[in-house]
């Protein structure tokens, strides 16, 4: 298959090209396609037919003001995980009944600052459910539970489950409800998150029908949760197939319209995706400085340091990587090699003996799906400045929508005397 299927297919960089978008913008760069993330909010809007229904996006994934915008105007709601998440939402123009802050070991502060913005907060402790009773006794609360089953592409993402500190577990009911009580509380939904990234619909499935059993001992809820976690497909060179969200859509509708007789009231639903909205509408490039064998080990030294991805080296996730060249290469120029960042730890790998066309000093790569947890991981470790960001408009042109860090930011917080 040919290496730069992907953004050839979708006509990713619009009427500009990688070697364009570095010499503007600098090397690495974060490269989104707004065609691709409207498409990807569509299909998460759309995969129910039942009438009260929303997404939430869920903001860790990527939260570039810009990028939020788009989800906005394409009807979304939001999951904020803490103050700075939400401040940022509402600087993108979401309302404050838009958000939903899915709250986790929070201080007074943190939980004052949504309820002073009416903002629905979840919280999944009863230390936490208590702190909010003694802060805003008669308010209304969402409460995360666990669902007893996890799901996750990595044990460190796995939400769901027994060994998980998320959400609090059912066997505790009755203590949740006489603090309820105690504080005049009003439970108006329940949330839940499996884990992230699923590519088989079964266990969010059943997931859903574990929280609906939760939520039908509660009376009047306004809303369930059923979390996030949709897969993508990163190893699309290998022809993995996208997750069945037609399959998944239909028992959705199902499970909710036959719950929702059940209980009485049309009750809302929601989803918290987060991968699926953006992974697949950013590329990470990078440069090529370095190329060479080290005991039988091919490195391809690049300026994509674990500091501006760190999902490889954090999880051991796969990535495709295309490849820029002037010329394309031909099958028997690939080459196995191992790719690497510019950062002094040895894990600092973006691909393992990965079969790539030959690469060269000079040479641009790519890596895929980069939209997700890619910025927003990023860090200034090494004193590195985290690279800048750029949107593919519509009608295919560039622009900035983040500057590079600046040497000076670097400074930008230190008293120095
Ligand atoms: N809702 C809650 C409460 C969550 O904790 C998360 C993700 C989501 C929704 C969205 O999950 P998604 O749809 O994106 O799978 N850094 C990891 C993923 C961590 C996910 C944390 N929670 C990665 O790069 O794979």
């Amino acid at each position: 298959m040919n290496n730069n299927y992907f953004t050839e297919n979708t006509n990713f960089y619009g009427s500009t090209s990688p070697k364009e978008l570095l010499m503007e913008y600098g090397s690495p760069l974060y490269v989104y396609n707004e065609k691709i993330l409207r498409q990807r909010c569509r299909e998460m809007a759309d995969l129910v037919t039942y009438p009260n229904f929303k997404a939430n996006f869920s903001i860790k994934a990527n939260s570039n003001i810009e990028l939020l915008k788009i989800v906005h105007s394409e009807g979304l709601y939001a999951d904020a995980m803490s103050p700075g998440e939400i401040y940022v939402l509402l600087k993108a123009g979401f309302k404050p009944e838009e958000i939903f802050y899915v709250s986790n070991n929070v201080s007074e502060e943190e939980m004052k600052f949504a309820i002073e913005r009416g903002i629905i907060t979840s919280v999944d402790s009863l230390s936490q459910l208590r702190q909010f009773g003694r802060l805003n006794p008669g308010g209304k609360v969402a409460i995360r539970f666990n669902p007893g089953i996890g799901a996750g592409h990595h044990e460190k993402v796995v939400t769901g489950g027994k060994k998980t500190k998320f959400g609090i577990n059912p066997e505790y009911i009755d203590e949740v409800k006489s603090i309820l009580k105690e504080y005049s509380l009003k439970l108006v939904g329940v949330n839940q998150h499996i884990g992230s990234l699923f590519m088989e619909p079964e266990s969010y499935i059943e997931s859903t029908k574990y929280i609906l059993g939760i939520a039908e001992q509660f009376e009047d809820l306004d809303f369930i949760d059923f979390g996030g976690g949709f897969g993508i497909p990163y190893r699309k060179q290998e022809g993995q197939q996208r997750l069945d969200l037609a399959y998944l859509g239909e028992k959705l509708d199902d499970i909710m319209d036959k719950w929702t007789d059940k209980y009485g009231k049309k009750v809302f639903f929601k989803t918290e995706p987060g991968r699926y909205i953006v992974a697949e509408c950013g590329v990470l490039l990078g440069t090529v400085y370095s190329v060479k064998q080290n005991n039988g080990i091919c490195f391809v030294g690049t300026d994509i340091g674990f500091n501006v991805l760190i999902r490889p080296a954090m999880y051991d996730s796969h990535h495709d990587i295309e490849v820029y060249k002037n010329a394309s290469a031909t099958a028997k120029e690939y080459k196995t090699v191992t790719v690497v960042g510019n950062i002094c730890e040895s894990g600092d790998i973006i691909a393992k003996d990965r079969l790539l066309p030959q690469l060269e000093e000079g040479d641009i790569i790519g890596v895929m799906d980069a939209g997700a947890y890619g910025y927003s991981m990023s860090s200034n470790y090494n004193n590195r400045l985290r690279p800048a960001e750029v949107l593919i408009k519509e009608n295919g042109t560039a622009v900035l929508i983040r500057r590079r860090d600046t040497l000076e930011d670097l400074l930008r917080n230190y008293e120095i005397k």
